[in-house]
């Protein structure tokens, strides 16, 4: 299958990296090399892009899309050990870092990563194709930690309902098929409720998250990823739900964060200095142009922040 995934906020990405031509950047979701490509366009032989993907699959994809650049460098690995690339690469410090969040369309919509509740395939989920699957989480987490799961990382409300329906059917025989848990849930959704989209979205969301351990290995990229930016480094990362979005805002409002002395005091004390600023004080959303374009960019923010020279 053709690997395709349209770029999200492309333009805006790239406009906003403010790349030098003879700058060091990382692609940390390197994807099918979409936006790759364009910051590749924009060096000069100076220049330089290390673009990461932890899927072997995508690394073949953007290995193939960015052929024609010398000064590529394309590394399967999790954004997270984005020190230990560099450090494998001999790269002290780096001009701008993307991190687009989440799984391409490409994976989403081959059936046999076991993403989507549209195809049947085994439960899989594995960006990295190693480790813990959707199999062994649907199959052996306790009922506690699976109502954990579906409600934090779905924001699932009837998590309850549908955990109780997944041990009852995982005490005849594992669940083995997307489109088998698929049927469990809307089972066990209220009829009132499966009006509002697929019952099944919000648990097949929740269950990519603790496969991937998305939200951990996002902390540690972004604090890793900020560590390495050089002054004036600009750190760019695009989520597609609010729970990413949330850890990013979060993040990026305690590197801006100065003087944390009381109100009352009259000078400062704590010598605090912010360690970065906003690029963006509101994150970017597609334009209506994108989303009639693309669809999928519907929950896509952009969000970008400075090191400051004088960060500490
Ligand atoms: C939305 S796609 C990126 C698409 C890319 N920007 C493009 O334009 O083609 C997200 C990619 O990030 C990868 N990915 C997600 N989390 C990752 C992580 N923690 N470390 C490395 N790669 C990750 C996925 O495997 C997927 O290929």
């Amino acid at each position: 299958m053709e690997f395709v995934h349209k770029s999200v906020l492309l333009d805006e990405t790239i406009n906003g990296l403010n790349i030098k031509p003879d700058g060091t950047y990382v692609d940390g979701t390197a994807g099918g090399g979409g936006h790759s490509f364009h910051i590749a366009s924009r060096l000069n032989s100076e220049g330089r892009l290390i673009a990461i993907d932890q899927d072997p699959d995508a690394i073949a994809a953007a290995t193939e899309r960015l052929k024609q650049f010398d000064n590529v460098t394309i590394i399967r690995s999790n954004f997270s050990n984005i020190k230990g690339v560099l450090m494998s690469l001999g790269i002290c410090g780096v001009d701008g870092v993307l991190l687009d969040i989440g799984v391409s369309s490409w994976q989403l919509d081959s059936p046999e990563r076991g993403f989507s509740y549209h195809y049947d395939a085994p439960l899989d989920m594995r960006m990295s194709r190693e480790g813990t699957s959707a199999y062994d989480i649907v199959n052996s987490c306790e009922p506690g930690e699976l109502v954990r799961i579906l409600s934090i990382y779905g924001e699932e409300k009837f998590a309850k309902n549908i955990v109780r329906s997944i041990v009852k059917a995982r005490d005849v025989k594992p669940i083995e098929t997307t489109l088998e848990l698929a049927d469990i849930i809307r089972d066990a959704y209220p009829m009132k409720a499966r009006q509002k989209g697929h019952p099944a979205r919000k648990t097949f969301q929740a269950l990519r998250i603790a496969v991937n351990g998305e939200l951990d290995r996002l902390k540690e990229g972004l604090v890793n990823a900020f560590d390495v930016l050089n002054p004036d480094g600009r750190l760019a990362v695009i989520t597609f739900h609010s729970l990413e979005d949330r850890i990013v805002k979060k993040q990026m409002a305690d590197w801006c964060v100065g003087c944390t002395c009381p109100s009352d005091f009259p000078i400062c004390v704590c010598g605090n200095k912010p360690k970065a600023e906003l690029v963006t004080r509101k994150p970017i959303e597609p334009s209506e142009d994108e989303l009639l374009d693309n669809n999928r960019a519907r929950s896509a923010k952009l969000r970008i922040c400075q090191r400051r020279t004088t960060s500490a």
